[in-house]
């Protein structure tokens, strides 16, 4: 009998697309694999590029984790599957909102219960917390979390801080100003070379037994966890749901005193980006000798479940 996947994403410039599609290439060419894609769709699209105010006034509701209505599902939720692909993005440090969304939905319920869950992410590089997350729902859910993953812009994270929002509200990659500042996204090659991991599903899957919780995908680097960005993580996301929690208090999103409360806070997290992070990741690079093994044990935990 045929193994039956869903792949569940939602991408808004196809870069996520197109990891997924990488992905999937060589389950594609399996005989005993069923496909099956489910690209979320909100009933209010997202902007793409992102104007600038709404951009920043989207994370009070995507750190809190809020709904925001998604089309119906086009697959029937009826019919089990041997494996479920949730490929993601990060926004604020939490999944995408359309993902949160299907998270929390009935059909997620029916969907992912029991089923072993590959997730992918595909993100600037802040992906920690926001699997953190993903892993409470799937938790919640009853689903098993079998493998994870990630793929992430190669540049220094400096320069992501630049290039990535320059994308986001610019519709452009890159580079700009004449290379100062790299082109943002994941490389071609690292899309490419994420067929592996379809390879390796496509070798394994057909012969695994249901109730199998092991990952498939150990030894293949699915995995890069940046020691250095724990802390900043941790702090950033405690930040967020502060001003974040505030920030909803004020009134909905595009509200007259909630902008200007936001444009402050705009200011204060481009001041903790050029303080905080350097600053804690010094201080993580002093400290790492003298912490050898808790940042051993975190990357361990952090990689799991297909490891570094
Ligand atoms: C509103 C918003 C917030 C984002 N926040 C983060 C973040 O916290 N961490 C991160 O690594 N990437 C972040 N990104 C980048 C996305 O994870 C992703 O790389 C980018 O949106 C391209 O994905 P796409 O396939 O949907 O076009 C953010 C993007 C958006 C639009």
């Amino acid at each position: 009998m045929n193994k039956r996947i869903l792949v569940i994403y939602y991408s808004q410039s196809g870069q996520l697309t197109d990891v997924v599609r990488s992905i999937t290439e060589p389950l594609q060419h399996a005989a005993d694999i069923e496909l099956v894609f489910e690209c979320l769709r909100p009933l209010k699209p997202y902007p793409f590029p992102w104007p600038f105010l709404s951009f920043f006034d989207h994370f009070p509701e995507t750190v809190y984790d809020e709904p925001q209505a998604i089309a119906p599902l086009s697959c029937a939720t009826d019919q089990p599957f041997d494996l479920v692909i949730l490929a993601y993005t990060v926004w604020f440090l939490s999944p995408a909102q359309p993902i949160t969304t299907f998270l929390q939905s009935a059909d997620a319920k029916q969907l992912l219960h029991n089923t072993p869950i590959t997730t992918v992410i595909a993100c600037r590089n802040m992906w920690l917390m926001a699997q953190e997350k993903v892993k409470q729902h799937l938790s919640r859910l009853g689903a098993r979390l079998i493998d994870n993953i990630v793929l992430t812009d190669p540049t220094h994270t400096a320069a992501t801080f630049i290039s990535t929002p320059l994308w986001m509200l610019t519709g452009k990659k890159g580079p700009f100003l004449n290379g100062l500042i790299p082109a943002a996204g994941i490389s071609v090659d690292a899309i490419k070379e994420a067929s592996r991991f379809g390879e390796a599903i496509a070798q394994q899957l057909p012969t695994r037994a249901f109730d199998d919780s092991s990952p498939i995908l150990q030894n293949l680097g699915a995995v890069t966890v940046s020691e250095r960005l724990i802390a900043s993580e941790r702090i950033a996301l405690r930040s967020f749901r502060l001003w974040g929690g505030l920030l909803r208090a004020l009134g909905e999103p595009g509200t007259p005193l909630r902008r200007a409360v936001l444009i402050l806070y705009i200011l204060f997290l481009i001041t903790l980006i050029i303080t905080v992070v350097p600053v804690s990741a010094i201080l993580k690079r002093l400290c790492a000798p003298l912490m050898k093994k808790r940042i051993a044990a975190q990357r361990l935990y952090f990689a799991a479940p297909s490891g570094e």
